[in-house]
């Protein structure tokens, strides 16, 4: 199924070169902002958030501001007519026929897809349940870039909510695209990096171990990517309580690592790293969501200037057959094509989640 414009749902949907010069365009931007201060003029972009957020909203709204562009959108669906029960489709078609280019976040995996299917202008993912977060990684490339000077020979460690974290997978699917790589996936049993990612790294020639303790690693990591335990992805409070806490970074911890460590987090924190470690140099993390409105800068004036067409659903409909993920969007928005891709004879994957579904 194709659409007239050109979406962000995953940067894998573009070639490398494409999203990797985003990232450069937001260094440039980083250095010269006053050159694109009028990138958007009379542009204007919504921002539908269905699901809180500090750094993404208002970084996206600070870029189209700062690019010469205005904003409309809502923040909470229950003060829109979300809360009467119109569907996304519905939402996403009127808002879209206001504005050039729409943002949208929202609490189920494959919603920015399904967004995509019916609106009138570039929809960007700004974070779909716990699936992708591709606009924290352009966010964390351009810090990569900008800190160490390279995206290729890093040991990238990864550690705490690594099933559901967004940005953790988006990050691993992007960074697996460069040369010589290593994930170090550091998590407790039950919150593990889901395994298709894992088969996407393979797939892209590099390598992954995965171990449960930070300790253990830490002064073997060049990039220290920390995550919050989730609570608002766990079916109950007692999962949520029995997993939180397991990883803290102090800066007894700091002691152990390489003296140009990078340490990031696409925030909110918690407890996961201790306030005393804000004041170590190799905590990047407040300089990584500065980063993150010169990405969305550049990312925002190339999709509004490149209107072309883009292949959204790419598998096809199997009679009978639904997702298996209850965190899916194809269970909330039941009108949506339950659209899935082939892998191999028997493995089918949803296009909106990824969840795979032996038949
Ligand atoms: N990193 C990130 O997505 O933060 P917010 O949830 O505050 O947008």
């Amino acid at each position: 199924m194709y659409s007239e414009y050109q979406h962000l749902i995953d940067l894998s949907d573009y070639p490398v070169e494409w999203w990797n010069g985003i990232a450069d365009l937001a260094v440039d931007i980083r250095k010269n902002p006053e050159k694109y201060a009028h990138e958007c003029d009379g542009k204007i972009m919504a921002t539908l958030f269905y699901e809180p957020s500090t750094r993404t909203q208002m970084s996206f709204q600070t870029a189209m501001l700062r690019l010469g562009g205005r904003i409309i959108g809502f923040d909470n669906p229950a003060t829109s007519s979300v809360s009467k029960g119109e569907t996304l489709k519905d939402t996403t078609k009127i808002v879209s026929s206001y504005s050039d280019v729409l943002v949208i976040r929202h609490p189920v995996s494959g919603a920015a897809k399904a967004a995509a299917l019916t609106a009138g202008c570039p929809v960007i993912n700004a974070g779909d349940g716990g699936h992708l977060h591709p606009t924290q990684t352009l966010t964390d490339l351009v810090t990569l870039k900008v800190e160490k000077g390279r995206l290729d020979n890093l040991t990238i460690g990864l550690c705490g909510d690594l099933i559901y974290g967004r940005t953790v997978h988006s990050l691993c699917k992007a960074m697996s695209c460069f040369n010589n790589n290593k994930f170090v996936l550091i998590s407790t049993p039950e919150l593990k990096l889901p395994s298709y990612v894992k088969d996407i790294i393979l797939a892209n020639g590099c390598t992954f171990e995965e171990v449960s303790s930070l300790d253990e690693v830490i002064g073997t990591l060049d990039v220290l990517y920390m995550t919050r335990i989730q609570k608002e992805r766990f079916a109950s409070e007692e999962e949520y309580l029995s997993q939180k806490d397991t990883y803290i970074l102090d800066t007894k911890k700091m002691t152990h690592a390489k003296y140009d460590l990078v340490v990031l987090h696409p925030l909110p924190r918690v407890d996961e790293i201790t306030n005393e470690v804000d004041r170590d140099p190799r905590a990047l993390y407040f300089k990584q969501a500065k980063n993150g409105v010169f990405a969305r800068m550049a990312l925002i004036m190339t999709i509004i200037k490149n209107q072309n067409p883009s292949e959204i659903l790419k598998g096809r409909v199997y009679e009978g057959i639904s997702c298996s993920n209850p965190h899916c969007i194809t269970h909330s928005e039941t009108y949506l094509p339950k659209s899935f891709r082939s892998n191999g004879d028997t493995l089918l994957e949803c296009e909106y989640c990824d969840e795979r579904k032996l038949i």
